[in-house]
Parts: structure tokens; sequence; C-alpha cells
């Protein structure tokens, strides 16, 4: 049944999801299932079976036409016989005009408009039998040529080729083309992909990435409700995830995001496809086939765009050519002369970057036709005004987001890992909608996860917005280790009743912590397990540690005093003293109550010789390279302040000779929150080295850093390769003893901050929840980006269906806890909220700015 002024929608189908039975039986069931949900008419468009269009392509080039015609008949009578289909019934005129086509007079001179239709055969077969197949298992499917409703258009300066074999299409229509197309009865069509007519009446074909075109002129020209096109991936991602299995779905993009991503990197969608639906305001989507229950990729106008990195992707192959002329500064018509001379040889320059003398591009192989012969002809013609480097092969590492330039502050991580390599140029769109970056090819292996990485840490790619980032692929796939449940929920009525007695309050869980104590004690290669306590020292925290075998380990004399008083009849050898930069005394006070200390430079053993002499020690060494969840907690490299620089560990060793002072152990702490599985095998490989070279240490301490997942979709450490990672290490050097000094792992999860709500405002359009407290309780968020779920505890049960801002009372911009974070609309002053994972780096780095009082503490067992 056709219902009057019903408006369609259009689904696209390529190749792959058109050559097997149960993937029609899919179509039929979408179309479908939209024509109900949609209460709309839905047009399917259809590519040819898959390798079809090769075939054809072939056959265009003249090579073998006879056999691969018969080749062709027959595939296409096999799966007819799949689909149950008299083949000659429904496809006997097609092969008889495809056959025809072998014979035709035009195939000699392989004519454009004969290479057309010949190409537009597999489509024309697909579509016929698709809509047999559909018709016969009852669904209400009628059949048009694509070529009745699109009409090329000849552009100016086009090819006689192009204009046969890669047209665009009119994407305009009479005001009674939408009336005309729907007067067709059925309620739902199929058509071709690829094809259109061309204005000598003749068939013409728009080339690579045609079907997904066509569906969009379909769409623009129908004001269709939207287009969805149906592959074999989830949609677009944050970078390619054969590359980058943390890559993030995109769920929502805007007309030009989704068109740079696409001209950028991903396959997914041809860049030419999203003209013709941003032109009428079309919405579009990408669609799996397999697994129709993923949000896919939504792109139409987005009214309020999210700034921020939303994609990363390479471009190999690029080839860069780089003039410098001495005469250039003010010379008139020199950038006119040299971009002449590329189009005399049809190349199209896609970036640039200037200088007072030298001028450097990029040609996209994807774009042009760049061959040797091309090259070397250029490079002569350019010659004769100015001196020409080329340089190759190059990739393009491209960054893809709206707001670039806001960003640049957050981009510093981006910027040193490419400040590594050498980056030949850089450029800036002016669109303010990429940043992309030239360098050799092998210089980027290996450079994607890495960036990806920095971009999310950074906050430059802002993954918890979840109106715009899905999920990873890894999870899609599966791959994904589950985040293990927070103890809080289950105690929700406890911690209301603390909260009622004051906020802001952190609670400590201790068999949280217990929980994480013991699943480090069971890692076998690790012989010595320290807690880092500067990541919190309440008493609880640091008794309930020590009874699970745990050394601690300190940075200050204050911690020092903390430990002894909590703990007088600890034994001073389950201590470490690690300090930076401590004033002598320390040092002294640390010797005499018998902990073990840690020093990382020689200056401090030459100045004070008497503080030292005649101890053990053990040395911290810089291994010049850090990692970590943000610059401000990378602890290694040149730019740290810690740590002994490798090259001085033998002054070192005779500095502490002549005092007699006997190096047992070697250490080092490279960073916090280090996501990379090869970090502390690495480090421990470098220690044993030194530890050799120097002759008497025993113990190897590969220090703290493991992260925990903050993030709703973060996953938890891989405890497990972790281990598995130090014990082939260890059964490489089996000399030594292994120690460990984490903070975080062990107490982030088990603490949560209880603030309650003091006033909900809105400031155009942004809403807000104030909060009693704010970076002077937690300052994680302030000061490093850091995520931290926030819930109200108060209304746990009520949807999170509204958006805040959730903010401190503290005079200052960066007192923001977290943008955007869901919570139910209902939210009211007096409610309770909870700050998750505030365990570690909570409380202890808490101030009393603003005259504000230190939260309170309390455990729970
Ligand atoms: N050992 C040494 C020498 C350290 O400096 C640290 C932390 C650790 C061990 C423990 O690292 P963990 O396992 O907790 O990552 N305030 C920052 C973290 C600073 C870490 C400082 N040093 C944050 O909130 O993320």
């Amino acid at each position: 049944m056709v219902a009057e002024g019903q408006r369609w929608v259009v689904l696209k189908f390529g190749g792959t999801s058109v050559s097997r039975r149960n993937r029609w039986d899919t179509i039929g069931r979408l179309a479908a299932k939209r024509m109900a949900e949609d209460e709309a008419r839905v047009l399917v468009v259809v590519s040819a079976l898959s390798g079809v269009t090769n075939e054809l392509t072939a056959i265009c080039a003249g090579d073998g036409i006879p056999a691969r015609i018969e080749a062709l008949v027959e595939r296409h009578r096999a799966f007819c016989a799949e689909l149950e289909l008299d083949a000659d019934g429904v496809l006997g005129e097609r092969f008889a005009a495809l056959r025809a086509l072998g014979k035709d007079v035009r195939a000699g001179a392989l004519a454009l408009d004969w290479q057309a239709e010949v190409l537009a055969q597999g489509e024309l077969l697909s579509s016929t039998l698709g809509a047999a197949y559909l018709r016969s298992q009852g669904h209400d499917f009628g059949w048009c040529d694509a070529r009745d409703w699109l009409d090329a258009v000849s552009l100016p300066n086009a090819s006689e080729w192009s204009q046969r074999l890669s047209v665009n299409c009119q994407r305009e229509a009479d005001a009674a083309f939408v009336e005309r197309f729907s007067a067709q009865p059925t309620a739902m069509l199929i058509t071709q992909g690829f094809i259109a007519r061309h204005r000598d009446g003749r068939t013409a074909v728009l080339g690579r990435g045609g079907s997904d075109t066509s569906a969009a002129y379909f769409g623009g020209l129908l004001k269709a409700k939207r287009v969805e096109i149906w592959t074999d991936v989830p949609g677009m991602f944050s970078a390619n995830p054969r590359d980058v299995p943390d890559a993030r779905l995109l769920t929502r993009l805007d007309y030009a995001e989704a068109q740079e991503i696409a001209t950028t990197g991903a396959k997914v969608l041809h860049p030419r496809s999203l003209g013709p639906c941003r032109h009428a305001g079309v919405p579009m989507a990408i669609l799996d086939t397999e697994r129709p229950e993923l949000p896919g990729t939504r792109i139409d106008a987005l009214a309020d765009v999210i700034p921020g990195v939303k994609a990363i992707s390479r471009r190999n192959g690029i080839v860069l050519v780089s003039m410098e002329s001495v005469g250039m500064w003010q010379s008139v018509g020199f950038l006119s002369d040299i971009f002449e001379r590329f189009k005399r040889h049809g190349l199209s320059v896609d970036l640039i970057g200037t200088s007072e003398t030298n001028v450097t591009v990029s040609l996209d192989p994807s774009e042009n036709l760049v061959s040797t012969n091309v090259l070397e002809e250029l490079s002569a013609d350019l010659e004769e005004i100015c001196r020409v480097r080329i340089i190759l092969p190059c990739a393009a590492i491209t960054l893809v987001g709206r707001g670039i330039r806001s960003l640049l502050h957050k981009l510093s991580g981006v910027w040193a890992t490419f400040g590594k390599e050498r980056v030949h140029l850089i450029s800036q769109s002016s669109n303010d909608l990429n940043l992309t970056f030239v360098l050799d090819e092998a210089d980027a292996d290996g450079m994607l996860p890495l960036l990806h990485a920095d971009l999310i840490d950074s906050g430059a790619m802002p993954v918890h917005e979840a109106q715009v980032f899905g999920p990873r692929w890894r999870e899609i796939e599966g791959q994904l280790r589950p985040k293990p449940t927070p103890w809080w929920p289950a105690e929700r009525e406890r911690l209301l009743a603390l909260a009622g007695a004051g906020t802001p309050r952190y609670v400590y869980h201790l068999p949280t912590v217990r929980e994480r104590a013991r699943q480090l004690a069971g890692i076998t290669a690790v012989d010595r397990r320290y807690y880092a306590i500067k990541a919190n020292s309440h008493p609880a925290v640091l008794r309930t540690l020590v009874e699970e075998g745990f050394g601690l380990e300190c940075v200050s004399l204050g911690e020092l005093r903390r430990v002894f008083e909590v703990l007088p009849d600890l034994p001073p050898s389950r201590v470490l003293f690690t300090p930076s930069f401590a004033p002598s005394d320390e040092y002294a006070a640390a010797l005499a109550l018998g902990v073990t200390v840690t020093l990382d430079n020689v200056e401090a053993l030459q100045r004070w010789p008497g503080v030292f002499r005649g101890h053990n020690l053990w040395l911290r060494i810089d291994l010049g390279h850090g990692d970590g969840h943000h610059e401000k907690v990378t602890t290694g490299g040149k730019k740290s302040k810690f740590g002994l620089a490798a090259a001085r560990v033998d002054e070192f060793v005779d500095a502490a000779r002549a005092l007699d002072v006997r190096i047992t152990g070697v250490h080092a702490h490279l960073g916090s929150g280090v996501e990379t599985r090869a970090h502390w095998r690495q480090m421990y490989d470098e220690l044993a080295g030194f530890a050799r070279r120097i002759g008497t240490v025993q113990v190897l301490d590969i220090g703290g850093g493991l992260p925990i997942p903050y993030g709703q979709d973060d996953e938890p450490f891989d405890l497990d390769d972790w281990a598995e990672g130090l014990a082939e290490i260890k059964a490489v050097h089996p000399a030594f003893e292994l120690a460990i000094e984490p903070g975080r792992f062990l107490v982030a999860e088990a603490g949560v901050l209880l603030a309650s709500t003091t006033q909900v405002v809105e400031k155009d359009g942004v809403h807000r929840v104030g909060l009693d407290t704010g970076m002077n309780a937690l300052i994680r968020p302030a000061l490093y980006d850091a995520w931290h779920e926030i819930k109200n505890l108060q209304r746990l049960d009520e949807a999170a269906d509204g958006a805040f801002d959730v903010v401190g009372p503290i005079c200052e911009s960066s007192d923001v806890f977290g943008h955007r974070v869901r919570l139910p609309s209902t939210t009211t002053p007096g409610d309770c909220v909870l700050i998750a994972d505030a365990g570690a780096y909570g409380f202890t780095m808490a101030s009393t700015y603003n005259l504000r009082a230190l939260p309170a503490e309390d455990v729970i067992e």
C-alpha cells in the first residue's frame, strides 16, 4: 500500500551485501523494517555482485571479451540457482544485452560510451535479480532504471573520459520530480548505483565510490528522510582499526567533518558521496549489514558542534616537492610560475608550506598519476626557475576535527611525538578542520596508536562525549576485558549515611584495597612489593597493605613519620625512601631510621659525603624515556627532574666507592598511569644492564605506574599480560630480585569523594551543578584533564537524562570536575554526588585553597 505524500528512505547495499542469498534476506528485512518504523517508502540502491565490476573493467580494456562475458553469465546463473530463480526468465534479456555489447562495433575502438554501457551491466544484473528474489519472498518491490532519474552534468574543463566514466549528476530537479518518482506503484523500489543518463541519452557511469554517490543523489533529489549506506564495517572510526584497535566508532559527525575524514583516510565512504546529501540537508548513516544493532555513524548538520579531534589518519605514498629559490622574496608571480608547471603535468597540489626562500608542496597519489616519468619531467621544468628536491615516499598524518586551532594547547603530546621524527611539512587547513604532518613513511610506522592515545589522554579527542564517540573497535569485536563492577553501588545506603555526617568526605573501601593487593601478590615474578604512599596515606590503608605483605615507599620525611606513627613496629627494611631534591637532613634522618634510601644524583654525594659515607644506597636512573597518562606525570627523559642521567652512572659508582657506599639496588620510575605494555619489561632489561656493570646490585626496582580504568569504557589493566612479560624478562636476568612500588593501582578504585550539590544553574545554554567542594579536594581533573565518573548517589535509580558541567566553589575557571556529565535532570541542591575512583592522589593532593576546609576521611570494611 502506498500512502500519498510519504517520504523516502534510501538504503544502499554494496557488492558483498548483494552476493549471498542470506544477505538479500537481510535487505528484504531491513527494507520492510524501515517502511514500518519510518512510515516511509524505501528505495534500495545496489552495486554489482562483488568482483563483477572488475571483470567488466577488464572487458572495457578489450581483454578476453567473449570468455569474460560467458563467465559473467555463468556467475549470475549460479547465483540465480542459489536464489531459486529461473535464470533465463529473470535475466535472459540482460544476458542477451551483455553478449551483444561483446560484439558491438564500438568494442574494437573501446569507445567511451560503449565502456560505460558495459560497466553498467553489473548493476543492471544485480538489481534485476534482486527485485525478482525480493518479490519471490513476498516483498512489494518494483524495479526502476536509475538512468531515468539521474542526469549526468558536464563540468567545464572535464575530459571526455570523465564526462562519460566519472560523471557528476544533477543535484536539483524540477518541482514534480518527487511526485513523478513516487507515482511508481510499489511501496518499495530497487535501482542501480553507479549509473546515470548522459546528455546524449546514452549511459554514463559515476566512477569510484559511484554507488554511494548514486544513493546520495537519490536522497537529495527525493528530499529523503535519510540515506543509509549499508556496508561490512560498523561505520567511521577515530582511526583505522587495523592500526589502532582502540579506535572509537564515530557515532555522529557533521557533513564537513565526515567529508574531511573520508578524504584523508577512511575508506568506508567515498568523499564524493557526501556532497549531494549535504547540499539537500538529508541526513546520512553508515551501518553494518552484519551487525545492524550497532549505532553506526550518523552524519547531518549538527547544531552544537563539539570541538575536538574526531579522527586521525595516515596516507602513504605522498610525494613532496621542495622548491628553493634565492630570489623569491617579494618577487611577483613566482608561485604562479611554479603552479603553472604543475598544471602543465596534470598534477593537483594538496598541501603547501612556504617560507621566504622555499615552497614545499605535496602530491597526493589518490588524486594524481604520479609516476617517475612525470616527476622527472616536472623537475626539469621547475629547474628553470628554482632548485628542486623530490622527497619520497612520505606519509601524511592528519588530525581531523572542528576547531583544531582552539585545541593547540592540548596537542603538546602530539607535537612531542612528532618532535622525535623529522617532519617535512606541517599544514593546517584554512577551514580549521585538519592539521597534517608529513614525514618519511618509515618514520610514521607505529605512530598512530601512540598519537591516538596521546589525543585521548590530553583531552584533545573528547572520547567521553557520548554523542560523538561510540564503542572502541576491540569492544565491538568482543575483545575488550570488562571493567570490574564498582563496590559503591552496593554500599549506597552506608555512603549516604556517611555523607549525612558532613561533606566533602572521602570514603575508602578496604576490601577493594585488599583485592588489588592480592592480585599483585599473585604475580610470582615479583619478589618485593612496596606501596607508594603518596597515593593515599590514610592510616587504615597503610595498615591494610602492610598486612597484605607490602612494604611502603615514601618520598618525604613527613611520609616516613606517618609510616612509623601508624606502624611503629614495621621493620625499616620494609620501607623505601625515594625523595626528589630533598634537603640533606631528610637523607640523614632516613638513614638514621634504617630505611632503604634511593639517591638520584652525584652532586648530593659530593656535597654531603658525611651523610652517605659507609651506607648502602639504591640508585635511581633516568633511562632516557618516559611515559604516563599526562605530560605532568612523566618522570623519565631529558626534561624530567628525576633520576641520574645514564651517562653519569660510572661517575656515580666511582663517587660512591670513594665514600665506601655500596649500591645494592637500582631503581627507575618513568611515569604514572602508563598504558604501554612493554614499558616495564623494557625497564627491567635496561636496569639489569646497569646492575651488571655496577656489580653489587641485588634488587631491580621498576617503580609503579600501573593504570586503572577511569572512564566508563576504559579497559582494566591486563595484569596477566604484565605478569607474563615480567616473568619472561626475569628468566633472562635471574640474578636479581624484582621490586615494584605501585600507588594508584592499589587504592584508586577503592576511594570515592562524596560532595553535596549547592546550586544548579543555567547560563547561556550550559547547565551547571555546583558542589560544596572543588579542585581543592580533588585536583586531578583541573591539573591533568583527568576523567572521573560522577553520579548522583541520591538518584542513582533515576535515568541520567541531563548533561551538566559539574563544578566546585573555587575561584578558578579550572574548578570543573567534568564537562557534560550525564546526571538526572532532576538533580537539585542538597543531593549527594559521588566522584568515583578518587582513592589515589585525592586527599593527598588536597589543599585549603580559598580557605575551604579539607575533606573528611572514612573507611569502610
Ligand atoms: N614510585 C615513584 C618513585 C613515584 O614517583 C610514584 C608516583 C610511584 C612510585 C607510584 O606511581 P603510581 O603507581 O601511583 O602511578 N598525581 C598524579 C600521579 C603522580 C605520580 C607521582 N609518582 C595523578 O594523580 O595521576
